[in-house]
């Protein structure tokens, strides 16, 4: 892989670029067909409010690989995504995180600790989000998919680790950047052009975000959990959520629920960790601290269930000793600590049969087999990461707002918030005394329980057949799986023995691993498929075969001849510019 391989975003004109020939030759966006575009039942309102801030779908990509880049955002945006939980900004923006970074093969293991763009990178990729998205809404094509009120979303900041870092000018500049983002709004505006060229004019709303999530990173003491929220409060004004670890719930809990109850036998849990992190005494007293630090200075306060269990590398695919464990045993920690936590602070939280203010934002293993039942009880707003990095990506989000939106219309309601007060009443029928509790104990049945290791064991599909750089079984999975919208497919060449080609945009691809772990044949498709750069210094910083792109053309190539014209006529495919990217 190469040693040089930062994200390069593509400007807010090459986007729309991109958008708008994809549209013409392919008919989607950014990859995603047009039947994955969630567009709002009017019969049906999915909205809450997040934190006093009205937002259309309790569903959003949580903080990691999903919330980005500027095309990651809309694509979670056309999937009916509307609270983006971005990804966490520090201090350190210059770190190296060793690849691969991801594996989803079975449950969920990250080693990708922290954001990979620079700061100021950052502002721009969640300023070009907010302005494509403003864009896109009132452009014809999408607004007829998305339809006439695709409602509101929020953006909601994340940072972390620690006092020192958020406090410095550079984050403070960030949040203050986000909070009135009007400079870089007009820096970015001429870019706007195309087919977009009539929305040159549009007003856009310079503050991006004013709710913040902090990532507690294991190892966070308590202190500098309630000086930073006490600081982001203060100095700037949030309203904030605490994002919590499963690690409150105590070693033997955790042991015990992950080997014992769930039979993952394989999942080293990591002992020492629970030492370092907040414990659960001092953890609801911090929740009602908090939360009373926050009301009295008229500011709401929130905490996120939860952050990623700190576990031994045990599978040695990924390079670090620790690795993050998310997904299934991540969503029975969760819930189990979101009953704990309830009951703990009995009129504390806003959940069904608890009625309390303190919102709790959930993220955990959520699919679309348990998004309903996990917002029935009160959590708000559910965010997803493992699930999207599986086959389907982006397009698996649409699905699930269809799959809640019909359970609400089977119980004969009309809304986010009667379905739930429903769902409450028949939990107390069944002598429950809330939903969070029923469901909770569910989780813990014996029998089929869809959590267990058995049933998430299964690896994915392989066929005995080394990648080449053209032809492969078309899976379309490295499309999918990747959460930059790295590589895109034309259609084959007369004579190719296959449907579609697969091309990377290199400068996107931060060799996360995910579309190498989903590829059925062997090798890493990031790597063997036409890497196509538009940067001639990341182009000359990289190792392999790659072309360099300017207007469509191969202008410079480490490739043998025939190769490169076979690359150049798939480019030529459509119009001479068939990906849209150098207009
Ligand atoms: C690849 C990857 C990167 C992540 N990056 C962050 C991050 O930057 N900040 C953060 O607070 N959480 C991060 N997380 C944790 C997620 O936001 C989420 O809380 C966790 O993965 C549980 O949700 P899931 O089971 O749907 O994946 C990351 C998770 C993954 C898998
Ligand atoms: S192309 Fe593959 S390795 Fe690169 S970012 Fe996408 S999924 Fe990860
Ligand atoms: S490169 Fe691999 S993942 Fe991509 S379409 Fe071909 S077989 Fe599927």
């Amino acid at each position: 892989m190469d040693e040089t391989a930062p994200l390069t975003p593509m400007s807010l004109g090459t986007l729309l670029g991109r958008v708008e020939h994809e549209w013409e030759t392919r008919g989607r966006i950014f990859d995603l067909p047009t039947g994955r575009v969630w567009r709002r039942d009017p019969a049906v309102d999915l909205g809450f409010s997040f934190l006093g801030r009205p937002c259309a779908t309790p569903l959003g990509p949580a903080a990691g690989p999903h919330s980005q880049l500027a095309q990651n955002i809309v694509l979670s945006w056309l999937g009916g995504s509307r609270l983006f939980e971005l990804k966490t900004v520090q201090i350190l923006d210059q770190l190296e995180i060793n690849r691969p970074c991801i594996d989803m093969q079975t449950v969920g293991y990250n080693i990708e600790w922290s954001q990979e763009l620079t700061v100021a990178q950052s502002t721009t990729e969640y300023v070009k989000a907010a302005m494509l998205i403003e864009l896109l809404r009132r452009w014809e094509p999408v607004a007829a998919l998305v339809g006439p009120d695709p409602g509101p979303h929020v953006f909601d900041m994340s940072v972390g680790y620690d006092l020192a870092g958020i406090s410095s000018p550079k984050v403070a500049g960030f949040l203050r950047s986000m909070r009135n983002a009007s400079a870089e709004i007009e820096r970015l505006r001429p870019e706007i052009g195309g087919a977009f060229a009539p929305f040159a004019d549009l007003d856009i709303d310079p503050c991006l975000a004013d709710t913040l999530t902090l990532s507690t990173f294991h190892g966070c003491p308590p202190e500098e959990i309630e000086s930073i929220t006490k600081h982001l409060i203060d100095e700037h004004e949030l309203d904030v959520i605490v994002k919590l670890n499963p690690t409150l719930l105590g070693y033997e809990t955790v042991a015990g629920i992950v080997n014992d109850q769930l039979g993952y036998t394989d999942i080293s849990v990591k002992e020492q960790a629970f030492a370092e992190d907040l414990h659960f005494g001092r953890g609801i007293e911090l929740i009602a601290e908090l939360n009373q630090y926050a009301k009295d200075r008229g500011r709401r306060f929130g905490i996120k269930l939860t952050n990623t269990l700190v576990v031994d590398n045990t599978k040695g695919w990924m390079p670090d000793e620790t690795m993050y464990l998310s997904g299934p045993p991540l969503h029975v920690l969760a819930c189990t600590l979101l009953d704990r936590l309830a009951d703990a602070l009995p009129g504390t939280f806003a959940l069904p049969g608890h009625d309390g203010d303190v919102m709790v934002s959930f993220s955990a293993g959520i699919t679309k087999e348990n998004l309903a039942a996990t917002l029935a009880t009160g959590v708000n707003p559910t965010t997803v990461c493992s699930d999207l990095l599986k086959p389907g990506g982006y397009g698996r989000l649409a699905p699930m707002l269809k799959a809640l939106t019909s359970e609400i219309v089977a119980a004969e309601c009309t809304d986010l918030a009667s379905w739930r007060a429903d769902r409450q009443r028949q939990a107390e029928a069944g002598g429950w005394t809330s939903t969070a509790a029923q469901y909770a104990a569910s989780l813990q049945a014996e029998g089929a329980n869809p959590y267990r290791a058995e049933n998430n064991s299964k690896l994915p599909r392989e066929v005995d057949h080394d990648l080449d750089m053209f032809g492969c079984v078309a899976c379309n999975f490295c499309v999918t799986v990747c959460p930059n919208d790295a590589f895109t497919s034309i259609k084959s060449l007369d004579g190719m023995a296959d449907r579609q080609q697969y091309l990377v945009f290199a400068e996107l691809c931060n060799e996360c691993g995910n579309c190498m772990t989903f590829c059925p044949e062997t090798g890493d498709p990031a790597m063997i498929k036409p890497r196509l750069f538009l940067d001639p210094d990341r182009y000359a910083a990289s190792q392999g075969p790659a072309f360099l792109l300017a207007n469509g053309q191969i202008t410079a190539t480490r490739s043998d001849e025939d190769t490169t014209t076979l690359v150049q006529r798939l480019l030529d495919r459509t119009d001479g510019n068939p990906l849209g990217v150098d207009q």
